[in-house]
């Protein structure tokens, strides 16, 4: 049975959302490391739903999960122009996004939580979101045949091992 993702889709299709995705598109044009547009948000989506249903972990719906993975990163063109982190930025727009969509009190303040610790990887008292937000940034990157290895800070060889 599959599971409705009618919110998400209503974030996605949601006018602010498009315009930070594309002010994100247009920012990384010339980026030669990993972008941060719909398809990055959609492939952490997918490997950090399934790490928490495979530790059983999960605290959120499917929905209330893809959404933050969609969002973690929104903030992005901001951090660009003013230098403000972009975790916290990002948790800043898709508070009323998150209310736009449908999405109720509680659920949004454990999506927000996880969004300001997405990057806070040896942070040992994460929320379980915000920790699978983290494994899934570093696992869902596409190191093995990327020309910008030697530029990159994050390129280790364990990085062009599948892991998961
Ligand atoms: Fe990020
Ligand atoms: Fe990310």
């Amino acid at each position: 049975m599959l599971l409705s993702m009618a919110r998400v889709n209503r974030l996605l299709d949601h006018k602010s959302y498009i315009f930070y995705i594309e002010m994100i598109n247009e920012l990384e044009k010339e980026r030669r490391f990993c972008k941060h547009g719909f398809d990055h948000g959609l492939s952490v989506a997918r490997i950090a739903y399934t790490y928490l249903l495979e530790k059983g972990d999960m605290g959120l719906s499917k929905e209330g999960i893809y959404a933050a993975a969609l969002l973690h990163d929104i903030g992005r063109w901001v951090e660009y122009q003013t230098g403000e982190d972009h975790a916290e930025v990002s948790a800043r727009l898709a508070c009323p996004l998150l209310e736009d969509c449908g999405f109720d009190a509680e659920d949004i303040q454990v999506i927000l939580a996880g969004i300001r610790e997405h990057r806070r990887h040896h942070d040992a008292n994460l929320s379980p979101l915000g920790e699978a937000l983290a494994i899934a940034d570093d696992w869902s990157r596409d190191c093995r045949y990327c020309s910008a290895q030697t530029q990159c800070y994050k390129f280790t060889p364990e990085m062009k091992q599948i892991v998961y």
